[in-house]
């Protein structure tokens, strides 16, 4: 299985900002390192300016931040998971906390988008993760399942493993530079673990699992190498080229 370092930019960066960056970051990176991905999660309007700059490096992949789960239709401001193939997506994201905080996407929605995205050929990063009041109620473990077995109710077994990741990403540390210690990390991975091997079987162990959450290029290579720990998935760190090609190195 191969860790997908992955770059989410949220709502950060024109079209030109974008392939000013995806330039570099393909340049410094160079060659992916062997048995890792990198993955560049745009905005929408800088996904073909960005797939440009990935057409030079292999290794490199495209995803989406959102999308709506229907092929078409009356559907004001939405975008689909067609049209975002059509514009190299091989992955999106669904379940992400400040679509369920910011937004107000509920579990059953965001099921609905996994199951969907899969049916139309993306692979889908289904974000998880608990709010602080969570953790300190002792509640993380509900948290997760919960989130897990409704965002994954409507994947079919015969789905491949590498088509499904999950991203846990504690609320807390998100943008905060408050990230999660290695013990939370390693015990929170090792749950989701448990849980994917509870709804796949022998398929949950290869699923892969991200770390999210305030990830920089000096904590990277700690947290990638924590048991259960598939790749990560940055936010700030990942909108300077310099930083984010350090943690793709790490
Ligand atoms: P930060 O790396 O900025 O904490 O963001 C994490 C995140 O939300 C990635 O999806």
């Amino acid at each position: 299985m191969k860790q997908l370092m992955a770059a989410n930019w949220k709502m950060y960066k024109t079209a030109g900002e974008a392939r000013e960056v995806a330039d570099e970051l393909v340049k410094l990176v160079g060659e992916v390192p062997e048995g890792r991905e990198v993955l560049v999660i745009p905005p929408f309007t800088a996904l073909y300016a960005v797939a440009g700059a990935m057409n030079h490096g292999t290794g490199f992949h495209l995803g989406a931040q959102n999308f709506y789960p229907e092929a078409e239709g009356a559907f004001t401001g939405e975008i689909s998971p067609a049209m975002l193939r059509d514009a190299c997506c091989s992955y999106a994201l669904a379940g992400h906390s400040e679509r369920r905080h910011v937004m107000g996407e509920d579990d059953a929605f965001i099921g609905r988008k996994v199951a969907y995205g899969l049916e139309q050929g993306l692979r889908m990063i289904l974000c998880v993760g608990e709010l602080l009041e969570e953790r300190k109620a002792g509640r993380v473990e509900e948290v997760l399942r919960s989130q897990l077995e409704k965002g994954l109710s409507g994947v079919p077994q015969d789905v491949p493993a590498e088509d499904i990741v999950v991203a846990y990403e504690p609320v807390w540390a998100i943008g905060t530079g408050e990230v999660a210690g290695p013990d939370e990390i390693v015990h929170a991975h090792a749950f989701v673990r448990s849980v994917l091997v509870d709804l796949f079987g022998e398929k949950g162990h290869e699923i892969r699992i991200q770390y999210g959450g305030s990830v920089k290029p000096a904590n990277c290579s700690e947290i990638i190498a924590l048991d259960n720990v598939d790749g990560v998935l940055v936010g700030g760190a990942s909108l300077q080229a310099e930083s984010f090609s350090q943690i793709v190195k790490a």
